[in-house]
């Protein structure tokens, strides 16, 4: 494959993990990101430099504005943005997310809702209509969307997205447009940094908890992006892989 990659959320974390990826094996030329704040990732060895498009990817209105800014339409499309303000539950901080509540609100609920889920919708339904025949999709959901959690307003986001991916990769199917999903395990970018920041604990949570007794790195992630995007998995649609060293196993 060739042309170029958009990818939402890609300025730090898996996303930015995915963008790198996707320029070292080759699977395009170039990429775009369409994250919250403008910017550029500099140029490193061999990989180009990468524009920041600055967008809210739950506002289709600015995310129009965006694509129009880039001018051109990719050969593969990554919605990854998502997460939501996790970090601020725990301790019942000024404005916290209450995703952890079983009764949380419906304001919260929305907000998450709309930042994990629809925003896949809004970004898809900007970019897919122009997308030509051997285009890749592939979204960001999570292994919350797999089991239960104990979080609710994430977990269901996660799992509509999920199924969103494969009844799009349906509808896509007979333009030749495929479409995938990844569903991370643990990965300790600033996300989880956040929702736990003492470093001892969470090791010790990840040895409690992971069959494998490690956490995902955002590579590992990025890797499976990499390939559902790229021509060797040119069969491949409609699939989840989970890349979570066996936590869903359990
Ligand atoms: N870290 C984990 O353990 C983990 C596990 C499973 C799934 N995920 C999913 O992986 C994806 C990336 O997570 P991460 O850990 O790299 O998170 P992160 O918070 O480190 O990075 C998220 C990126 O998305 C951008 N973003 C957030 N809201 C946005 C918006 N409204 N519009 C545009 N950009 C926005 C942020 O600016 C940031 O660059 C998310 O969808 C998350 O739900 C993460």
């Amino acid at each position: 494959m060739s042309g170029l990659a958009i990818v939402t959320g890609g300025a730090r974390g898996i996303g930015l993990a995915i963008v790198r990826a996707l320029l070292e094996q080759g699977v395009v030329e170039r990429v775009a990101v369409f994250d919250l704040a403008e910017g550029i990732i500099p140029a490193e060895g061999s990989l180009p430099e990468v524009p920041i498009y600055a967008c809210d990817v739950t506002d289709e209105e600015s995310v129009r504005a965006a694509y129009a800014m880039v001018g051109e339409v990719p050969t593969v499309l990554v919605n990854n943005a998502g997460g939501g303000r996790l970090d601020r539950v725990q301790d019942g901080a000024e404005g916290a997310n209450d995703a952890f509540d079983p009764f949380g609100s419906v304001e919260s609920f929305r907000a998450m809702v709309d930042l994990n889920l629809t925003s896949a919708h809004i970004v898809t339904r900007v970019i897919g209509p122009d997308l030509k025949p051997g285009a890749a999709i592939c979204n960001t959901s999570s292994i919350a969307g797999l089991i239960a959690s104990s979080l609710f307003s994430y977990g269901a986001a996660k799992a509509g997205l999920i199924n969103w991916t494969k009844t799009m990769a349906k509808a896509l199917a007979p333009k030749n447009i495929r479409v995938n999903a990844v569903a991370p395990g643990i990965i300790r970018t600033q996300l989880w940094e956040a929702m736990q920041p003492n470093q001892d604990d969470y090791d010790a949570m990840i040895k409690e908890i992971m069959p494998m007794q490690q956490d995902q790195s955002p590579e590992d992630i990025a890797d499976a992006v990499a390939f559902l995007c790229s021509d060797r998995a040119s069969q491949i649609t409609g699939e989840v892989i989970t890349i979570d060293g066996g936590l869903t196993l359990r």
